[in-house]
């Protein structure tokens, strides 16, 4: 496994595995890696001949009062994981290396990146966009993976990518579970031991909302049974909670018709947990039987 601190070592490494026409996936992450992470780079072996994981905290998408500082950090640890699972390149830039010499230049997605989790932090989903594409500009994989977890950033990012003609897939991997239910994350560590009790209450009000889905509600009442699930767990602010179109994250009204994602960002004391889950109808069935 290469470990590319630089962008010219990263180019360096890339431009061989293409000499032997070899495919190649990209993992991003922030690193701190968890069983999530390494489902997605499992995945990418799946799909390409060479992986490349890319490390690095990006900036960029934290606001000014958000946890960058805080944010957890073991680099030592994630490349041993990376290197366990055969990973074959890493990229661990500094932000000087990342963005020194860079002008303003930034990659927006105006239609997606101000609503839902881009209305409560500003200027994040352009941090995302922007970092994303010089990856994806650096590295030119043929596949880059990104967990179904951050719904919105993985909506966000296929539309860049359309916008931009930029020639990658890009697939979304489902979101991993602790054994009680909680989502996979990197801010897990930092929830007390009471909030880490009440975090399954997501898992909880999401599974709630599939079952009830199925059915066809009304998209109020749905998330009126969102809210009111969150509100048993007592340490659960709710900073939002949503349902939208699972493809286009359109605002949705009336009876449930057809896919939705339910979105959930839920603070315990400083940490932010986000869910998301796509429900809806059960199609009649078309035997016509039942
Ligand atoms: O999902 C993340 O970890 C980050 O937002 C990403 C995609 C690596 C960009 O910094």
């Amino acid at each position: 496994m290469l470990v590319c601190p630089t962008k010219a070592e990263m180019r360096a490494l890339v431009a061989g595995y293409r000499r032997g026409r070899r495919s190649l996936s990209l993992v991003p992450t922030m690193g701190y890696l968890h069983e999530g992470h390494l489902s997605l780079v499992r995945l990418a072996k799946q799909r390409a001949d060479r992986v490349i994981v890319s490390v690095f905290v990006n900036p960029t998408q934290f606001g000014p009062n958000e946890d960058l500082d805080t944010y957890p950090r073991d680099p030592d640890r994630d490349l041993a994981l990376l290197q366990a699972e055969g990973v074959d390149g890493v990229f661990m830039p500094t932000a000087a290396e990342m963005y020194g010499g860079m002008g303003n230049t930034h990659v927006e997605v105006p239609e997606l990146s101000g609503i839902l989790q881009g209305a409560l932090r500003p200027g994040h989903f352009r941090g995302v966009a922007t970092v994303v594409a010089k990856l994806l500009n650096l590295i030119q994989p043929d596949i880059a993976v990104f967990g179904e977890k951050d719904y919105q950033q993985l909506i966000l990012i296929r539309q860049m990518v359309r916008d931009l003609d930029m020639p990658v897939d890009i697939l979304g991997h489902p979101t991993v579970r602790e054994a009680d239910g909680v989502a996979m994350s990197s801010r897990n560590v930092r929830l007390s031991d009471e909030h880490r009790a009440d975090a399954p209450v997501l898992n909880k009000a999401l599974g709630a909302a599939e079952e009830a889905a199925r059915d066809g509600p009304v998209v109020s009442d749905l998330l009126d049974l969102v809210r009111s699930t969150l509100a048993t767990a007592e340490s659960a602010k709710v900073e939002s909670a949503d349902i939208r179109d699972a493809a286009t994250l359109a605002e949705l009204d009336g009876r449930l018709e057809r896919p939705a994602v339910v979105l959930l960002a839920v603070r315990f004391g400083a940490v932010l947990l986000i869910d998301q889950r796509v429900v809806g109808p059960v199609p009649d069935d078309p035997t016509g039987q039942k």
